[in-house]
């Protein structure tokens, strides 16, 4: 009969002395509160149970068991049973021929436990009657007979699983009036919340693993991940975004977005309705500014960020500097563009140098005919002197072309070095400083051209200082590891810096001056740099400029190492 539908059951049946109902409700509410007492500090599913099987054990005139939903929600599974540590055990499993642990109850058939989880109800009933429920008539007799069920009590009610009823908590013994059923109920809680927290706890565990698992990726991702909130404050960045940025994480959150970003930027967000409005965008292009104030290209992306019910809350951000990409595309185009040049002017050169050759021929043949001095020969001569400047140039350009044959013989670069710079300033007034150490690794070169090459550095660099001055020449051994930012592949350099005391290089002209026929002297060809960077890659190595407006210019050449 249910105990909840009668309301708080509590008379002693007939036959039953109240002294004696009264110490075994004492013994009951003490034996729960034990059992309570041992559960609170389980952490998790089987030492809750483990900890349900031996309180009653050790009770010796209790039993309990536990049987939880299976996932089916059809059927009760035994989850843990004292039944199993009797000596009833084997009678039982002798009976129904079947494993304790494997038993399953289905709630279809047996009313008694329908309605504990069904209904979630408390049941006090005798055990013979659940045994007449769950096997068929005569072996129901036997058990009941053999184990005594037919003078046992069971009292049965819901374990609460997240709110719902998911199993059954089943306490039988000689004596349990229905006096008992609020301390079952109590003790059924008890495990339930036991059973629960265990859960949760491995819950949170898999959780928490998994925050860990993906904060780590986020703190490690090589590109920069920020959040800020929809006022665009900083509320996270990783270390990435930091570094970029070049401030330490803390020192970021709280700063606005427009600190970083620049204000054009902010603009144009601000131009489609607003950083705040923002749903998603991808691969924007922006400039941001570090804390030194310089500024770096960043490839972007945004996503506004929503909380469970859609509400906008922030935004994510995700910047990778392209700085390094952008020069390497930069440097790709010279190359390219330097290399299309090369074919036409090389092609040009060659044909121009043939007619040269003809003309130079010629006016030598004319000036045997005649005698110094005279008027015609000394127009001749001037003449004579135009065609070979002529002809010297077409030799620059022809270093563009493909066909100039490069001769790679290994040589003693800093011996070459010298007697380029050396002869390049020979009668200037500006002087030479080398610092070029003796262990430098040896190249494989075309010894003119290299010469060639940096004679045309050295010139320039006596050409930016008429007032005289030091070009300063230096030598190293360098190993370029992975990202090193530069065109050229990974390994051992030798790396030579020509650097002057002029006025420098403006800006704006530094991507130019290697451009053929770039120039800003009056009697500039344009062709000296050019000429220098087709030598250099060509080599297999890479030329740069450097300079600060009044700094001088320094040139570095990247020659690999044999
Ligand atoms: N050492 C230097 N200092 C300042 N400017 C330089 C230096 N070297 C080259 N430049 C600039 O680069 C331009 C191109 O140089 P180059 O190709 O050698 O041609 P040119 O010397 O005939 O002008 C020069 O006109 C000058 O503006
Ligand atoms: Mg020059």
């Amino acid at each position: 009969m249910s105990y909840d539908e009668k309301g708080k059951g509590g008379a002693a049946g007939p036959g039953q002395d109240q002294d004696k109902l009264n110490t075994e409700l004492i013994n009951i509410i003490q034996f729960s509160e034990k059992v309570a007492t041992a559960l609170c500090r389980k952490m998790d599913r089987a030492e809750v149970l483990g900890a349900v099987e031996k309180e009653f054990t050790g009770s010796g005139k209790y039993t309990g068991s536990v049987l939880l939903l299976a996932e089916d929600r059809d059927n009760l599974e035994i989850a843990v049973s004292s039944v199993s540590s009797s000596d009833k055990k084997g009678f039982l499993e002798k009976m129904t021929g079947n494993s304790l642990s494997k038993y399953k109850i289905s709630l279809d058939k047996s009313k008694i436990y329908g309605k504990v989880v069904r209904e979630a109800q408390t049941l006090h009933v005798k055990v013979s009657d659940i045994i007449d429920e769950l096997y068929p008539g005569p072996i129901a007799k036997l058990i009941s007979v053999t184990l005594g069920y037919e003078k046992e009590v069971t009292i049965l009610t819901p374990i609460w699983v997240r709110g719902s009823v998911g199993g059954v908590f089943a306490m039988t013994a000689p004596v349990l009036a229905e006096l008992a059923v609020p301390s079952v109920k109590n003790l059924a809680a008890y495990i339930s919340f036991a059973l629960e927290s265990a859960s949760q706890r491995v819950e949170q565990e898999k959780a928490d693993a998994e925050i860990r698992k993906l904060s780590a990726a986020v703190e490690q991702s090589i590109d920069g991940i920020a959040i800020c909130d929809m006022e665009c404050a900083l509320t996270y960045v990783n270390n990435a975004f930091a570094g970029i940025h070049g401030y330490s994480p803390d020192e970021m959150i709280g700063m606005k977005a427009t600190d970083i970003y620049s204000e054009e930027q902010t603009k144009n967000a601000a131009g489609r309705g607003g950083l705040n409005e923002l749903q998603r965008c991808w691969g924007e292009e922006t400039t941001h500014y570090r804390k030194d104030k310089t500024t770096f290209t960043a490839l972007m992306s945004f996503t506004l960020l929503k909380d469970k019910n859609g509400n906008p809350i922030g935004h994510l951000a995700v910047i990778r500097d392209i700085t390094e990409r952008k020069t390497m595309e930069e440097e790709l185009k010279k190359a390219q563009k330097l290399e299309s040049l090369g074919i036409l002017a090389g092609g040009i050169a060659h044909n121009f140098n043939n007619i040269l050759t003809v003309v130079v021929g010629n006016i030598s043949l004319a000036k045997m005919n005649m005698r110094a001095g005279e008027e015609a020969y000394e127009t001749l001569s001037t003449a004579e002197k135009a065609c070979l400047r002529a002809r010297g140039l077409t030799q620059q350009l022809l270093t563009f072309s493909k066909g100039d044959s490069t001769i790679a013989e290994p040589i003693d670069i800093a011996v070459l070095i010298r007697d380029s710079a050396v002869s390049a300033l020979n009668g200037s007034g500006v002087k030479c400083d080398f610092s070029i150490p003796d262990d430098l690794y040896s190249v494989s070169a075309d010894k003119g051209q290299i010469s060639q090459a940096i004679n045309n550095l050295v010139i320039n660099a006596e050409q930016a200082m008429p007032e005289g001055g030091t070009v300063r020449i230096t030598a190293e051994n360098v190993e370029l590891g992975q990202g090193h930012g530069l065109p050229i592949s990974s390994g051992k350099y030798v790396k030579t810096t020509v650097k002057d005391q002029g006025e420098g290089i403006p800006k704006e002209n530094l991507a130019k001056i290697f451009d053929p026929f770039f120039t800003t002297r009056p009697k500039g060809s344009g062709l000296g740099l050019s000429v220098a960077f087709a030598i250099v890659k060509k080599h297999g190595g890479h030329i740069s400029a450097e300079s600060a407006l009044g700094d001088g210019a320094a040139f570095h050449v990247y020659l690999p190492a044999m």
